[in-house]
């Protein structure tokens, strides 16, 4: 992806972080998922007074993308208000690996700082294992 993509990116996930719904933590996030033909969804993070019930940005866009028929992603942008970017907890990363274990992801704050990871340094070896003998593999 270019720079100019890159941006575009953070850009969109930057709109959504300002629907965020986060009256508990008053943290609000924005992520915003790019699949392989250049298709963005976004998603922000959603509270709820049990705090369990929470969903975090980065799910709530994939479902968001899910929903709409796409599921090849190639990078997910997540943007906040923190000192140093935030990158997904352990939860969505496990769910953004379902989709694409070596998923780029840029974590940007608002005032600019953004850092690049691969999903699977975040997150190695997410299913080994999980379901066979279960399931016809
Ligand atoms: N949150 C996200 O949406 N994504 C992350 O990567 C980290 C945390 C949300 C969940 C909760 O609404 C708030 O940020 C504080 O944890």
């Amino acid at each position: 992806m270019s720079v100019t993509q890159y941006n575009e990116l953070i850009d969109a996930a930057s709109a959504a972080r300002q629907r965020a719904y986060a009256p508990y933590s008053s943290f609000q996030v924005g992520a915003a998922l790019v699949t392989t033909t250049g298709k963005i969804y976004t998603g922000c993070n959603v509270e709820n007074v049990s705090l369990g019930l929470t969903i975090c940005a980065e799910r709530s866009a994939v479902a968001t993308a899910i929903a709409q028929g796409s599921k090849d992603f190639r990078a997910i942008a997540i943007v906040t208000a923190s000192k140093k970017p935030a990158i997904p907890c352990g939860a969505c990363r496990q769910v953004l690996a379902e989709f694409n274990p070596k998923m780029k992801i840029l974590a940007a704050t608002i005032d600019g700082k953004v850092e690049e990871f691969e999903l699977a340094e975040l997150l190695p070896l997410p299913s080994q294992g999980i379901l066979e003998g279960a399931r016809d593999v």
